[in-house]
């Protein structure tokens, strides 16, 4: 894409790697929701913006040639590698940007996320563009609280604390230095807003989706299917 003249190029890593132990259904990224995996699902949404250039699946090792089948099926239009996850999601994504290389912008995607719109991840990119780190959140609509075990600690102030969500958005150099920085550190982080933001840069906020959830247990199930079953009769 081009901004203010100048070519700024974006790159799309898809999370697709965990072994989906919570659902219960074997690789995630491979469980079809209404005929579709959630992987080629992720994979569509980035070759549907034309900001991203490139994009790298991060698959679940022993399931690569089916994660690489389920891309050629959606004949790409960019660039798209397939590569070997880790152990850890922080490990897959670290493996995602080293196979992405060198890019302006980069952003992460869970494939267990099947609900993120084109106008989320713009509004992401946007920010990144603006900041150098952004994450989609919303707010919780239960009561907060910190716990120990069963007891009551603390009620949080629910105004802040919010629900972070992916796609991320980032400057490939900082988030590639920050995934560098926590290897070093031993900081093993829910998501890579935690990364960059443990290098002390500031990291953005913008308004995420109620729709999009992450696929994590079987009762998400249902909810998700029939989420994507509303946008896609709405579509047609
Ligand atoms: N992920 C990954 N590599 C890992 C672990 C997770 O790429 N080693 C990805 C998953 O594929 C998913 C996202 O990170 O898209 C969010 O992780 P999660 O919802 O926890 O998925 P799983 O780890 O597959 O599920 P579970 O924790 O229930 O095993
Ligand atoms: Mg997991």
């Amino acid at each position: 894409m081009t901004v203010n003249g100048s070519r700024v190029s974006v790159g799309g890593v898809v999370a697709a790697a965990g072994s989906g132990t919570r659902l219960g259904r074997g690789s995630k990224a491979l469980v079809r929701l209404n005929g579709r995996t959630t992987l080629a699902r992720a994979v569509q949404l980035f070759l549907g913006l034309d900001e991203v250039s490139r994009i790298v699946v991060v698959g679940p090792p022993s399931r690569l040639e089916t994660a690489e089948q389920e891309v050629a099926a959606l004949h790409p239009t960019k660039p798209v590698t397939v590569r070997a996850g880790g152990d850890s999601r922080q490990a897959s994504v670290r493996a995602g940007i080293a196979a992405l290389g060198d890019c302006d912008y980069v952003l992460v995607h869970d494939a267990a996320r099947p609900l993120a719109t084109p106008a989320l991840v713009r509004r992401v990119l946007a920010a990144a563009m603006e900041s150098g780190a952004a994450f989609p959140a919303i707010t919780p609509r239960d009561a907060v609280k910190r716990v120990e075990g069963n007891r009551l600690i603390e009620s949080l102030d629910r105004s802040r604390v919010v629900l972070a969500q992916t796609p991320q958005g980032f400057a490939y150099a900082l988030l590639a230095r920050a995934h560098r920085e926590a290897a070093d550190a031993g900081l093993v982080g829910d998501d890579d807003a935690q990364l960059v933001a443990a290098t002390g840069h500031a990291v953005t906020v913008v308004e995420g989706e109620q729709a999009n959830i992450k696929l994590t247990t079987p009762e998400d199930f249902g909810v998700v299917e029939a989420l994507i079953k509303e946008q896609e009769t709405h579509a047609l």
